[in-house]
């Protein structure tokens, strides 16, 4: 239904130029090309390579015969924060496993820091400052929270070595009572914070959240929200999957919006967060 509304807005726009009137979604809807020398993407998207940390143009994946990514431009840069958000099956995770070499884009390219990562494998990309939290949890069961920490220790790209272990189990309370435990006998929300210092452990300078808060007590997604926040605002860039929209918004800067593959909005969180309308179509439960 959705992709019907585009074609047609999309078949109606294409002929005019874009109309200066139209707020910037409804743009975006209309016409894509226009819109995007507007949003604060394609200003990421435009800005010096040394500021855009992470960029995709043009994607698409496939997986086998199923067309999931269409034609997907993303950027963020140093510092921003930035919510992918969508209902289930929209592609989210698609997007963010094809930018870090985790799936294997059909088209388009992957650039880190200006430079082509475009299947490029994961840990090369991983190198250049940039540390994922997947959906489920990636922690080591059988090594204990000291060594879960500890082994994933290094610098970050130009040396950095703000979060050092101290740091991660100050930020973590929870995770200092538990050092010595091994990683498998964490409650769920204790394992997801195991996740979060082990990828602040790498000093990145951008960090995937990828719906960390899934399945969790409400306590524990309040303490998840509040270090996500202290990430952010240490400055470290942040990409937030998440499907409480209105802690998405409040938290980052930007909004992105998939649709089947397609962006549908791309655009500043606060306009978003009053467009209830849209929020309807294409967040609501
Ligand atoms: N490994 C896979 N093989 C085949 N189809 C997949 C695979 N992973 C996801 N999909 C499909 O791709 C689409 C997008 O999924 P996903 O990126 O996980 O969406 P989201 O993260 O937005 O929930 C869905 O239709 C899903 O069923
Ligand atoms: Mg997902």
């Amino acid at each position: 239904m959705t992709e019907a509304i585009l074609q047609r807005r999309g078949g109606d726009a294409l002929p005019f130029a874009p109309v200066p009137s139209l707020s910037a979604q409804f743009q975006r809807e209309a016409s894509p090309e226009p819109a995007r020398t507007t949003t604060p993407a394609t200003r990421a998207a435009a800005a010096p390579a040394d500021t855009t940390i992470l960029e995709a143009r043009g994607l698409h994946t496939h997986y086998g015969s199923s067309h999931i990514l269409h034609g997907i431009d993303f950027a963020i840069r140093k510092g921003e924060a930035v919510g992918l958000m969508g209902r289930n099956g929209m592609g989210k995770t698609t997007l963010i496993r094809s930018m870090l070499g985790l799936v294997r884009p059909s088209d388009g390219t992957v650039r880190v820091r200006g430079e082509d990562m475009t299947r490029a494998p994961t840990h090369r990309i991983a190198r250049l400052g940039i540390a994922y939290v997947p959906e489920g949890r990636g922690i080591f069961p059988n090594l204990t929270v000291r060594e879960n920490l500890v082994m994933a220790a290094r610098a970050g790209v130009d040396g950095r070595r703000e979060w050092t272990y101290e740091r991660v189990l100050e930020t973590f309370p929870r995770l200092a009572e538990r050092l010595g435990n091994g990683g498998g006998q964490l409650s769920g929300g204790e394992q997801q914070m195991l996740t979060i210092g082990r990828a602040l452990m790498t000093n990145p300078d951008l960090l995937i959240l990828d719906e960390a808060t899934e399945g969790l007590a409400p306590l524990i997604v309040r303490e998840i929200w509040r270090v996500i926040r202290t990430i952010r605002d240490s400055g470290i860039a942040t990409v937030v999957v998440d499907k409480n929209h209105a802690a998405v918004t409040a938290l980052t800067d930007r909004s992105v919006i998939l649709v089947k593959g397609h962006i549908v909005y791309d655009g500043a969180s606060e306009t978003l967060r009053h467009n209830s309308e849209l929020i309807q179509q294409h967040l609501g439960v």
